[in-house]
């Protein structure tokens, strides 16, 4: 498939796919598109059940690969359950092999983040379009190598970022794009991860830099990305401040507890722990995880407070862009609520917007990014008189309602243009990465980084027309 069209076929939006109604029906080719996905955790099921059911007229899932043989097990049981033909399972070590007997045209990279390039890389040498989980990758050394292979390759490389298709973060977009608030200046943004969500990222692979990028990029590539494809614009440097002081032994024995430990499963203190996870009474994270250690040895259920955990739980940023704006950014992973608060403070008045987000622990069958009853707020305020209230935009499901669009997106042969501009590629998954990137330097060096100093030959995203920033303003009214 062309660039463009992969790209860019969703450019002017059609209401239905904004909220998530479009017709298969009136969509549908009689070939229908070979995928593999590679990683079959707990993200992957997503994508193989969009492909075996509601997206099974024009998709179908050929190959699975990962190095666990249980978790390929466990997918391949999926299909069956689905009446779909089993996929063909293939250890890490046959990705080539995969590719040449199995001849997807498309690979779905879910793997552990520190190792989506390898994939991507391999996919498109070997002929195939790639799409992957966000973050991209999680250095500036493997972006770069994703960016070279794209170009020197001539193939795709999609990155899945699906908070932009949930309605009501859709919906700040086209008030952005409406110019009520003028042209923004600057934004303030607050994400926080309570103790549930949060902690969870210190029992898993996400607590090691080299398999997550820490919170910087594992987590906050969605917050990035939004801000950039919010303003339409990209970043130019970053300064940044990051520590662990929450999930540490100290505040193991602060918490009451005589020290950390090195998993919940076998914890001498589990009935004193507020963060005791039970993995065995979790039925499909004890399948996907427990029934599987003797595979690989992954612990699912490490202590949140072990010292070995190197990466952060607080982080304060400021980025500026390439369009003068600038943008003050917090992360903190032990909060008392899940959700976010931003404004953007433009020349004709501010947007506020927040979202209160449910609970959620990965591998349960909790809902990842659902929106609390009531939870989204939003209101325009002009630079002189009363505020607006709007009524949100709604959606359901996960992460606002936004991974069902996005599927649609992704796997409709013809999805409705989108004058939003959703769908990204390398372009818009380098740029929401590489502020985490250059955060990280930052912690580590105490001085500001250059993006550009970070990858060479990066390519501006494709973004729809935002607000002019020169043009005349309405002098404010009394
Ligand atoms: N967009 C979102 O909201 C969202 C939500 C959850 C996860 N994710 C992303 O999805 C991806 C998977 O996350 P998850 O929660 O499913 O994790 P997971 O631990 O459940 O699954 C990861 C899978 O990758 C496999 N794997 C690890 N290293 C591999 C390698 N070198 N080669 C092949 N397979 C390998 C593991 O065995 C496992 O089956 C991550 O990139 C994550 O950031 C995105």
């Amino acid at each position: 498939m062309p660039r463009r069209t992969f790209v860019k076929g969703v450019s002017a939006v059609g209401v239905g796919l904004a909220l998530g109604v479009t017709s298969l029906a009136a969509v549908t080719e009689n070939k229908r598109r070979r995928y593999a996905i590679v990683g079959v955790g707990s993200r992957s099921q997503m994508y193989q059940s969009a492909i075996e059911t509601t997206h099974k007229e024009h998709a179908e899932l050929v190959a699975i690969c990962d190095t666990n043989a249980g978790r390929l097990e466990v997918s391949r049981a999926l299909a069956r359950r689905h009446g779909a033909a089993e996929p063909k399972a293939y250890a890490a070590a046959d990705f080539e092999r995969m590719i040449a007997e199995t001849k997807p045209e498309f690979v779905i990279v879910t793997t552990v983040d520190g190792t989506h390039h390898e994939y991507l890389i391999r996919a498109m040498e070997l002929g195939c379009d790639t799409i992957t989980e966000k973050p991209m990758t999680t250095t500036s050394a493997k972006c770069q190598a994703i960016i070279d292979a794209r170009k020197r390759t001539g193939k795709n490389c999609r990155v899945l970022f699906n908070y932009r298709y949930s309605p009501p973060r859709t919906q700040v977009k086209d008030i952005l794009m409406s110019g009520e608030i003028g042209d923004v200046l600057s934004v303030d943004f607050q994400w926080l991860l309570n103790t549930s969500h949060g902690a969870d990222y210190f029992r898993r692979w996400h607590s090691h830099k080299e398999n997550s990028g820490g919170l910087m990029v594992h987590k906050a590539t969605h917050h990035f990305d939004l801000v950039n494809w919010w303003l339409g614009a990209v970043p130019q440097a970053v300064t940044a401040m990051g520590k662990r002081e929450f999930y540490t032994p100290a505040m193991a024995k602060r918490l009451g507890l005589e020290s950390h430990h090195e998993r919940c499963l076998t914890c001498p203190e589990k009935k004193k722990c507020g963060f005791y996870l039970d993995m065995a009474a979790q039925p499909k994270m004890k399948q996907l995880y427990l029934d599987q250690e003797k595979h690989d040895g992954y612990l699912r259920d490490r202590c949140v407070f072990r010292p070995d955990i190197d990466i952060e739980d607080t982080m304060n940023v400021a980025v500026r862009y390439d369009n003068g704006a600038t943008l003050s950014y917090s992360l903190n992973a032990f909060n008392a609520w899940e959700g976010y608060q931003i404004a953007f403070n433009g020349t004709k008045g501010r947007l506020e917007h927040s979202i209160v987000e449910k609970i959620y622990v990965n591998g349960t069958d909790s809902v990842q990014g659902g929106i609390t009853e009531g939870g989204v707020t939003t209101r325009v305020i002009p630079l002189r008189g009363a505020p607006r209230e709007v009524e949100p935009w709604t959606g359901t499901g996960s992460h606002g309602g936004g991974d069902k669009i996005m599927l649609d997106d992704m796997f409709l042969p013809k999805p409705p243009e989108d004058k939003y501009q959703r769908a990204a590629d390398e372009r818009a998954g380098a740029a929401s990465i590489l502020i985490g990137i250059a955060a990280n330097q930052c912690f580590e060096k105490g001085t500001p980084v250059n993006i550009a100093d970070l990858v060479k030959n990066l390519a501006r995203p494709d973004y729809a027309p935002m607000p002019s920033r020169t043009g005349p303003l309405p002098m404010p009214q009394a």
